[in-house]
C-alpha cells in the first residue's frame, strides 16, 4: 500500500516559504502515528524544510543533486528509485510531499491521508485535485480548534476507485 499524507488547507494549499501554514499539534501526532515504523518518502525541498530525519522511520529523500550526502537520510535520484528502496524495507509506504512530489505520485498512490484545515491563507505550495472520479472518500473524523490547535480540521481517508479496463 502507497499512502500520500498531507495537510492542506480549503484551497489545497500546503505551504509557504518552504514552511507550513498552520500550527496543529494534533495533526503532528496522527502524521506520526500513521507513519512511524514505516518507509517515508519526501522531495529535498521538504527534506529541508523538516531540517532533521524523523526519527524511528526509514527517510529516503529525491533530490537530483550529485554528490549530496547527508547523516540518517537515504537520497535517491527519482521517485521510481524511492519507492523501490522503500517496498524492499516495507510493503506499506508513506510519501509525504511536497508539493512537487505529490504530483508526480498521485497516479501510483492507492490511499490519501488528509488533513483539511478549515482555513483560507496565503501559500506557494498547492496539492493536486483530488478527482472524485478517481479517489472515494471512506473516513472522515472532525476535530474542532482548541487553545494549542489554532484551526478546525478534519482526518480523511481516501482509496483509489478501481477501474475495470
Ligand atoms: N502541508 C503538508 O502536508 C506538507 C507536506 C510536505 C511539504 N509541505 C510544504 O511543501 C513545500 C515544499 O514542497 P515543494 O513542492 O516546494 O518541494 P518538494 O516536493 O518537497 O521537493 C522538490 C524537490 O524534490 C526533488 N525532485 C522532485 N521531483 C524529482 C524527480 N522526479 N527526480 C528527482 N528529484 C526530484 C528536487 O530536488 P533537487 O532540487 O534537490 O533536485 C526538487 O527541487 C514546503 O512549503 C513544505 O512546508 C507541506
Amino acid at each position: 500500500m502507497t499512502t500520500i499524507v498531507v495537510a492542506m488547507g480549503e484551497k489545497n494549499e500546503i505551504g509557504a516559504d518552504n514552511q507550513l501554514l498552520w500550527h496543529l499539534p494534533k495533526d503532528l501526532k496522527h502524521f506520526k502515528d500513521l507513519t512511524s515504523g514505516h518507509p517515508i518518502i519526501m522531495g529535498r525541498k521538504t527534506y529541508e524544510s523538516i531540517g532533521k530525519a524523523l526519527p524511528n522511520r526509514t527517510n529516503i529523500v529525491i533530490s537530483r543533486k550529485k554528490n549530496w550526502f547527508e547523516e540518517g537520510i537515504l537520497i535517491v535520484g527519482s521517485i521510481k528509485e524511492a519507492v523501490k528502496f522503500a517496498k524492499k524495507i516495507d510493503e506499506n509506504i508513506f510519501i509525504i510531499g511536497g508539493g512537487n512530489i505529490y504530483e508526480q505520485t498521485m497516479e501510483i498512490a492507492d490511499k490519501l491521508e488528509v488533513t483539511l484545515v478549515k482555513a483560507q491563507l496565503e501559500a506557494d505550495t498547492f496539492f493536486p485535485k483530488i478527482d472524485p472520479k478517481i479517489w472515494k472518500l471512506t473516513d472522515e473524523v472532525f476535530h474542532e480548534k482548541d487553545d494549542k490547535n489554532q484551526y478546525d480540521f478534519s482526518f480523511q481517508t481516501y482509496v483509489k476507485i478501481e477501474t475495470k479496463s
